[in-house]
């Protein structure tokens, strides 16, 4: 009997695509599930491979308050330079440098600072120099400010020069504009002092002109515009082990990084010796970018803010079986500072801590809506410290939504214990880590399937593929998270909110990698794990969709040889999205399958974004900046369908997007 007859095109189309072996992934247009959350997909800060200080805060100068330990790190002094620390105008900064004539019209006195790894800029571009100063004595001082470049070869070092009258005795805040004639990477700033008056200095700063969003204690533009590309939906910030500390003297504390820029004391940066084998002794704690800077970046780029705070622990991992941490009848301090920080973020511009937040320039609240208590914590020293902290917020603030840790791993004993306890104590969601080897992304698509759909959801609060053997940034790890998160797509009913780890890394500092976005000092590369993240959080979608192959979901198991996908609505367009990856490395032949599209409901226009590189082993780097990057293309469709054949090739991530 010849069926032909009997079956509508679609079918026509599918039965040939049996025969082909082209794998027909439907998708159930008339079962949408879960909204995707707006806060799920985006980006976790933690200052660790100079990613704030000689990173994103653009500050040029490094130890600009002298409080580094040793005063003079970062400067080398000329002539007649003493630090003193007697009667400096911030207190929580006490340390300043006195400038006194040389003796002798043949000798100088002054300071060069080395800034970050280098003070490189850029030619006919503004440099904004500031400094606190004040004579010595009754006659007016003055200083010449220089931009140098120390590799010249030309007849002179000096790119940019400009002079400063110190004119009073009282400290006072002097600024000028540096514009250099040539772009150097690896120059310094120099400080001559130009009178026989000599003079004091204090918070000697230098910042592009050009910031992002043109703040004067500003950040890097090309880092924070990386940022707002992503349109991440939130933010975590600023940890990471940094909340903890490698001592709670050393812990991040906000109310430390708020208020004027000259008085946010300095703090020692745990990455500074995490590592024996990279090392840095000179990375310390600005707080430059602190918690007002990094409420209104979030503002600026659409995310959510998720502060992160101590809950009392030290670094477990750096204070086993030491008695580091603060005892739990100790801790209403802590309490305090997180009842403290939302009262800085929300409450009204009469307020305490709210006063300051609109002295800083924001009388409007920044809506926080979430509060992590605790990095990676474990053991029952955690629960019993978080217990009092989610009471007092929750009879304070009930609307706050509060993020509980599962420890420093996605599995194992402290994971299965914990998970338990952040449902008993309440926790809104649940803070998850990997930084697992390829395996664990291949195997892990299906990891939520069967989360409990009443507890607490779940944060993927910091992951990415470490490959095997292969610690640094390569497309084939991207391609791994790309197929894992699938599984966070499909999941989206108890997953929320998922960032990568970490965000940014200097070439000539980091501690850590893989990483999302590298930079040095002049220019930055996303890397193909930064456009995954891309990738996904601007096709984010509005409702998860069934998808299935012969009736599962596609998770990369066994019949599925490698095939990871999800769907989703798109309801601004009412059209559709599929993410499919392909970790193999044969193309793949699917039909995209509609189902249950509306009566005289069809698609007519389609494109996809693909990502992927013929070297499984590379990746972006600053000479090479566009190695790997998302490549769009139409999709041709000749007539109204329901059903679509595409080829997927080998070793690819795409977002096919149709209306
Ligand atoms: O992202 C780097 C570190 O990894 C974080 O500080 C910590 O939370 C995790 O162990």
């Amino acid at each position: 009997m010849n069926l032909r007859p009997l079956l509508t095109p679609a079918l026509v189309l599918l039965a040939a695509a049996a025969a082909s072996g082209a794998d027909i992934l439907k998708i159930r247009t008339d079962k949408p599930g879960a909204e995707i959350q707006p806060t799920m997909y985006g980006l976790f800060f933690e200052d660790i491979n100079y990613a704030a200080d000689g990173g994103l805060y653009a500050e040029m100068v490094k130890n600009r308050s002298f409080e580094f330990p040793q005063n003079l790190m970062g400067w080398e002094s000329f002539g007649k330079v003493s630090v003193r620390d007697d009667d400096g105008p911030f207190d929580r900064n006490p340390h300043y440098v006195r400038l006194l004539p040389s003796g002798h019209p043949h000798k100088s006195t002054g300071l060069t600072n080395e800034g970050f790894f280098g003070v490189a800029y850029r030619k006919g571009e503004e440099y904004r120099f500031s400094v606190w100063a004040r004579t010595i004595g009754d006659k007016a001082s003055r200083i010449r400010v220089e931009l140098t470049d120390p590799a010249s070869m030309g007849e002179t070092q000096v790119t940019a020069s400009a002079r400063l009258t110190i004119g009073s005795t009282d400290w006072q805040r002097y600024t000028l504009t540096l514009t250099p004639s040539e772009t150097v990477r690896k120059g310094q700033l120099r400080i001559f002092l130009d009178s026989d008056a000599g003079c004091d200095l204090e918070h000697v700063s230098l910042f592009p002109a050009d910031t992002w969003m043109g703040h004067e204690n500003g950040l890097r533009k090309d880092l924070a515009q990386k940022l707002a590309d992503i349109r991440p939906g939130v933010f975590r910030f600023p940890g990471g082990c940094i909340v903890e500390g490698t001592d709670l003297a050393t812990r991040y504390q906000w109310k430390n990084s708020v208020g004027p820029v000259e008085n946010r004391p300095l703090n020692e940066n745990r990455w500074h010796y995490t590592f024996n084998h990279r090392h840095f002794p000179d990375y310390y704690q600005s707080y430059g970018l602190g918690f007002y800077e990094y409420f209104l970046l979030a503002e600026e780029i659409g995310a959510a803010p998720l502060p992160v705070i101590s809950v009392g622990l030290a670094c477990q991992y750096q204070n086993k079986g030491m008695d580091a941490h603060v005892p739990l009848d100790s801790l209403q301090p802590y309490i305090d500072d997180a009842l403290d920080l939302i009262e800085f973020a929300n409450g009204p511009a009469d307020s305490g801590w709210g006063k300051l937040r609109a002295e800083m320039g924001h009388p409007e609240p920044f809506g926080l809506r979430f509060l992590a208590i605790g990095n990676e914590q474990w053991g029952p020293e955690y629960p019993e410290r978080l217990a009092p902290f989610i009471e007092a917020i929750r009879s304070k603030y009930p609307d706050i939504r509060i993020v509980g840790s599962s420890g420093p791993k996605a599995s194992g004993e402290q994971f299965d214990y914990l998970w338990p306890e952040m449902k008993r104590l309440g926790a809104d969601l649940v803070d998850e880590h990997y930084y697992a080897p390829e395996t664990f992304f291949l195997t892990q698509a299906d990891r939520y399937d069967s989360y409990d759909r009443k507890g607490p959801k779940v944060f993927a609060g910091e992951y990415a593929c470490h490959g095997k053997g292969k610690k640094y940034n390569h497309f084939n790890a991207a391609l791994m998270e790309a197929a894992f998160m699938t599984g966070l797509e499909r999941n989206a009913d108890v997953v929320s909110m998922a960032t990568y780890a970490p965000l940014f890394a200097h070439t000539e500092g980091w501690q850590w990698r893989p990483d999302m976005i590298w930079f040095d000092n002049l220019s930055s590369v996303p890397t193909a794990s930064y456009y995954v993240q891309q990738l996904y959080s601007t096709n984010k979608g509005s409702r998860v969709l069934p998808l299935t192959l012969d009736g599962k979901p596609v998770t990369g198991t066994a019949g599925q040889e490698g095939l990871y996908a999800s769907a989703v609505t798109d309801d601004s367009t009412g059209g559709y999205i599929v993410k499919a990856v392909n970790t193999t490395s044969s193309p793949r032949d699917l039909i995209l399958s509609f189902e249950g599209l509306k009566k005289d409901h069809r698609l007519t226009s389609g494109r996809v974004i693909t990502l992927s590189s013929a070297d499984p082993d590379a990746d972006n780097t600053l000479d090479n900046p566009s190695r790997i990057v998302p490549v769009a293309t139409s999709i041709d469709l000749a007539s109204p369908t329901s059903e679509v054949s595409v080829t997927l090739p080998a070793n690819t991530f795409a977002v096919y997007i149709f209306n």
